[in-house]
């Protein structure tokens, strides 16, 4: 998976992402950024996250130039993909951008002449017009910002069309950076950060958040041996751990718990108690576990137990006073962060998870002590996965009653797209 060239290795990546529906982050790990220089390395981000974002549109422009596209293997249409995008979206000298696609398809014994011919055409065409001429022409909202059809036509059905396209814009643009610090450590996390040479800004959302500007993976490494709690979060996701107002001494249930973002936040918010974090992926468990053990000594009086077990088969012997529910879920409020999750989920699928949601909640509200609050929340956009899994339950138990429900989105909050309800057990 990892070649020399940065340029094989994304269309590599690219491929598997696309055919085999691999996440871009279980491929493109940091063990993986590691074997690049800092340029290289910033190449392979921009062109894996660029062709990503703008996939529709790209093949849109060179779905003419074809002669034989069935004739043409995943690897090179996906070469003639990150050609394209660095002619378009990065400026790339039209002579380099080709011989170097040319070379890829070499090196993996593909049709160098067929992608010579075909950038070749491309760029007589296209030569000289601008991104701005390219967007402002006749295009439909899922070319234009290269979503699928399907997904545009439901956020059209609850969304004005104004608003569609600047929450279509906002899932193209990159993410901030965000981490979540104890926010009586917030200064002096922002001064480590600032000595190291990045841009830091304080989250006006949540006390615990900074907003760092920079590619992640060099934060990432900057922060390795940082003597202070640090985990990557965003805004919206510390969100869900203020609504929960963990008390000291609380006992809490993290019902889905990996990587491990709302635990250790809230352990740090809490300081001393109980959390036991459950989660049901063996390899998702380990890196729950990794990243309860590197950041366990920052909260020396919380005991977090994480346990390997699927929620629905689990029992307990005491209640809790809290319990987080963050179910697993379509993602859709994730785009910005991940741009390969719109070529993968579907409308079956936004069903089915909401059928597993609400098995989720009624299975986690059984463990929930009187006067004790449960937290459910998802990265979701949709209602089907939202509000629907919270008042399907509300009609079937008068024991809950809501106390609030929350929705962030990128476009109007500059946050991941989540739904959080907080509900409170009051018999
Ligand atoms: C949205 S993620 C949780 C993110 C986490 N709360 C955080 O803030 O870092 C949902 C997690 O639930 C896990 N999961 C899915 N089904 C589960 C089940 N039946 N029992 C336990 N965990 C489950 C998934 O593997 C995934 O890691």
């Amino acid at each position: 998976m990892v070649y020399k060239s940065p340029r094989k290795t994304a269309v590599a990546i690219l491929t598997r992402v696309l055919s085999q529906r691999k996440s871009l982050k279980s491929l493109l790990t940091d063990e993986v950024l590691s074997s690049f220089n800092k340029s290289d390395r910033a190449f392979l981000i921009e062109v894996l996250y660029g062709t990503l974002r703008n996939l529709h549109l790209i093949d849109y422009l060179i779905e003419g130039f074809f002669k034989n596209k069935k004739g043409l293997s995943a690897f090179t249409i996906n070469n003639l993909r990150t050609a394209v995008y660095q002619l378009l979206f990065m400026k790339i000298p039209e002579y380099a951008v080709t011989c170097e696609a040319v070379n890829v398809e070499k090196s993996f014994n593909g049709k160098p002449s067929v992608v010579n011919a075909i950038l070749r055409n491309f760029i007589k065409n296209y030569s000289g017009k601008s991104l701005e001429e390219i967007f402002n022409s006749n295009l439909s909202l899922s070319v234009k910002y290269s979503h699928p059809e399907w997904l545009v036509k439901r956020w059209l059905k609850r969304f004005p069309l104004e608003e569609v396209e600047s929450l279509l814009k906002a899932n193209n643009e990159k993410a901030p950076f965000s981490i979540a610090v104890k926010p009586e450590e917030r200064a002096l996390v922002a001064e480590y950060l600032t000595e190291k040479g990045f841009k830091v800004e304080f989250s006006e959302i949540v006390p615990s958040g900074l907003k760092i500007q920079g590619q992640g993976y060099e934060i990432r490494q900057s922060l390795q041996q940082a003597p202070f709690f640090w985990i990557v979060q965003d805004e919206a996701s510390q969100l869900v751990c203020f609504l929960l107002e963990a008390f000291e001494g609380a006992r809490i249930l993290d019902a889905c718990a990996s990587p491990g973002g709302k635990t250790l936040l809230t352990a740090a918010l809490m300081k001393k108690g109980e959390i036991i974090s459950v989660e049901n992926n063996r390899v998702r468990f380990k890196i729950l576990q990794e990243n309860i053990n590197r950041l366990r000594k920052f909260v020396p009086h919380v005991k977090i137990k994480p346990q390997l077990a699927d929620i629905h088969q689990i029992e307990f012997k005491h209640s809790f006073d809290r319990i987080i529910l963050d179910a697993p879920c379509s993602s859709t409020g994730v785009i910005r962060r991940n741009p390969d999750v719109r070529y993968r989920v579907n409308e079956e699928e936004i069903k089915r998870l909401s059928e597993i949601q609400k098995h989720m909640i009624e299975k986690v509200a059984q463990f929930l002590a009187k006067d004790g609050i449960l937290l459910y929340s998802v990265c979701s956009t949709e209602p089907n996965e939202a509000e629907e899994v919270i008042e399907s339950f509300l009609q079937k138990h008068d024991e809950f009653s809501s106390i609030k429900k929350l929705r962030t989105y990128p476009h109007t909050d500059g946050m991941d797209g989540f739904f959080m309800a907080k509900l409170l057990r009051i018999k």
